[in-house]
């Protein structure tokens, strides 16, 4: 199997669909998807004012990082560095294609929503303004387009930022990179996965970064923020038979 790191050549949105989105099985079995969305849920289910304006960095061919957060924000702006990603978001946006259904089932049941699928998809559809090319290893992030007030009270980021470079430096980069747009007070909500390097998605290995769960807690630390929530319940069990040490989530506060 060929390792890589080349996002547009081999990062494939329907072969990532389906193997993390479209296969969601139960949480308790150790379902990744299913991971993400209960600490979504978590994070944006509080009494927090999170403001009004969302920007979701690597957002990939999913909206799943921003269902929980869109119930609280009236204005998201979605992101990939992926050409191909940012074709499935905005085919998504214009009605062309739905998001996987299961997907925005278990977050409704989660939010004890009882509507049909397509309201609440067409809900989340209106709230999506801009789609956005980024690299967030480049001091400036936006590529093509720039939004009009690139400042944001809530930035989410869904298991992007330690693929994004190989090296604790490179991540430390994309965090001050991507952290820019962040107001001062607002927050950040990372989900990641902790000392794990690669991932394999269809016939490639993308390979990251792998970091110790201090290390991230101490680069966001460094660059002005205040970790005001770290959820790793993950289960056990799941984690060593994925070969993972963990995934969390992070809600911290730009100081
Ligand atoms: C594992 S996917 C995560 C997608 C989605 N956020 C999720 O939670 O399912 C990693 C994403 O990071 C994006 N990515 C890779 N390099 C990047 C870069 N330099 N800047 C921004 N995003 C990047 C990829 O295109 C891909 O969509």
């Amino acid at each position: 199997m060929a390792e890589t790191r080349d996002y547009v050549s081999h990062f494939d949105p329907e072969v990532y669909l389906k193997s993390l989105y479209e296969s969601m099985g139960s949480y308790e079995k150790g379902d990744i998807a299913c991971f993400l969305q209960n600490t979504l849920h978590k994070i944006f289910n509080s009494e927090i004012q999170f403001g009004e304006k969302l920007l979701d960095i690597g957002s990939g061919p999913t909206i799943q990082s921003v269902l929980s957060a869109s119930r609280r924000i009236t204005r998201i702006d979605l992101t990939d560095f992926t050409p191909k990603n940012l074709q499935v978001l905005r085919d998504w946006k214009d009605g062309k294609r739905n998001e996987v259904e299961k997907l925005i089932r278990y977050e409704m049941k989660l939010a004890g929503d009882s509507r049909n699928v397509s309201e609440r998809e067409s809900e989340v559809r209106s709230k999506v303004h801009g789609i956005y090319r980024i690299d967030a290893t480049t001091e400036q992030v936006f590529k093509e387009s720039i939004p009009d007030d690139p400042q944001y009270d809530v930035i989410t980021s869904s298991l992007c930022l330690e693929d994004v470079s190989t090296t604790l430096a490179g991540y430390k980069t994309a965090v001050r990179n991507v952290s820019k747009y962040l107001k001062k007070g607002g927050y950040f909500v990372l989900l990641g996965v902790i000392e794990e390097s690669k991932y394999r998605i269809g016939d490639y290995i993308f390979l990251g970064t792998s970091l110790k769960a201090e290390e991230i807690r101490a680069t966001w630390r460094e660059h002005g923020f205040k970790i005001l929530q770290w959820i790793s319940d993950y289960p056990e069990d799941a984690a060593e038979s994925k070969d993972v040490d963990n995934f969390f989530g992070m809600l911290a506060k730009k100081e």
